[in-house]
C-alpha cells in the first residue's frame, strides 16, 4: 500500500482536505480532486495557471523555486510572497496537512 499525504485546499473560502499518494505534484492532487486548477502547460514550467499560495509555515519547508519558476511566477496574477507553482510542488510526508489556496477568478467574468 503507497503511502498518502494529506493536503488541504481552500478554495472560494472553502476548505477541502483530501489523501494523495506520496510522490503527487500539487499540481495533479487538485485535478485528482477537482480543484480548479487549470496547469494548461502540463508542469512544464510554460504557464503560471498552476499557481497556488502556500501557508507560511509550509512555503518554509519546501525547496527554493527554480529560476525558470521565478520568471512564470512573475507573471501569475495575484502574487503573493508565498505564492508558488503548484506543477513544482511535489508532496512528502514531511508536507503532511500542506495548505494551500487557490487563487480567485485570473479574468473579470462580470458582463
Ligand atoms: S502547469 Fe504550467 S507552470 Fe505549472
Amino acid at each position: 500500500m503507497s503511502e498518502t499525504v494529506k493536503v488541504i485546499f481552500l478554495e472560494k473560502g472553502e476548505k477541502k482536505e483530501f489523501q494523495v499518494p506520496v510522490g503527487t505534484t500539487v499540481l495533479q492532487a487538485a485535478r485528482d480532486n477537482n480543484i480548479d486548477l487549470e496547469g494548461a502547460c502540463e508542469g512544464s514550467l510554460a504557464c503560471s495557471t498552476c499557481h497556488v499560495i502556500v501557508e507560511k509555515d509550509f512555503y518554509e519547508m519546501l525547496q527554493e523555486p527554480s529560476e525558470d519558476e521565478e520568471d512564470m511566477l512573475d507573471l501569475a496574477f495575484g502574487l503573493t510572497p508565498t505564492s508558488r507553482l503548484g506543477c513544482q510542488i511535489t508532496l512528502t510526508k514531511e508536507l503532511d496537512g500542506l495548505t494551500l489556496t487557490v487563487p480567485g477568478e485570473t479574468r473579470n467574468v462580470s458582463l
